[in-house]
């Protein structure tokens, strides 16, 4: 078990190099992030090995809307298949519970299977796809978790 921190403005140089490690489009730069870490309506975490950030999380929420997104999440690929998602994403379902969340969603590349391969194993299903949703012109599929019976 790693721990999970807030992420800080001195990680901000790790979580850039995960990204541009992490995908091919739509990427984050570094002014994203910097807004992204004194947004209000935003979680964002780390999860750091030997003192770096490793792996990274962002949240959003609504004023009126019931349902937590996840913005993005990615891991360093040296860090990758050491749970490090998954710890991410209990976080997530703990905090949307704690939080009153109904549900939990997020947009991922349809051909990104180790990603969905996650979702599903996290109780996530397919419930809806957008159509030239990224910047090259990919398609999205929506996937959803209920969090509480409602
Ligand atoms: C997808 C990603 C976040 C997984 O991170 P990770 O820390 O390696 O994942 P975990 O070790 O927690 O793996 C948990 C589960 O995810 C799935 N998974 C992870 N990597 C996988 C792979 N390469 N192939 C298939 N399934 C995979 C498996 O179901 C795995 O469970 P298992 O080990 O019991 O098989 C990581 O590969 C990544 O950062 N990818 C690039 C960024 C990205 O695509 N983010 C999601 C955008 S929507």
């Amino acid at each position: 078990m790693f721990r999970i921190n807030s992420a800080e403005k001195v990680d901000i140089i790790n979580i850039l190099e995960i990204e541009n490690l992490s995908f091919s489009s739509n990427k984050f730069s570094k002014s994203q992030f910097n807004y992204l870490l004194s947004k209000a309506k935003a979680v964002f975490k780390v999860i750091k090995v030997d003192d770096i950030a490793r792996a990274y999380l962002i949240l959003l929420f609504r004023k009126n809307s019931k349902s937590l997104r996840i913005y993005s999440i990615a891991v360093h690929p040296m860090s990758r298949g050491l749970n490090l998602a998954s710890q991410l994403l209990e976080f997530t379902n703990t905090y949307a519970l704690k939080n009153k969340f109904t549900h939990i969603h997020l947009e991922v590349r349809e051909d990104n299977n180790s990603a969905i391969k996650l979702y599903q194993k996290f109780g996530y299903i397919i419930t809806g796809k957008k159509n030239s949703y990224y910047e090259d012109g990919s398609d999205a599929i929506i996937m959803t978790k209920k969090t509480i019976s409602t």
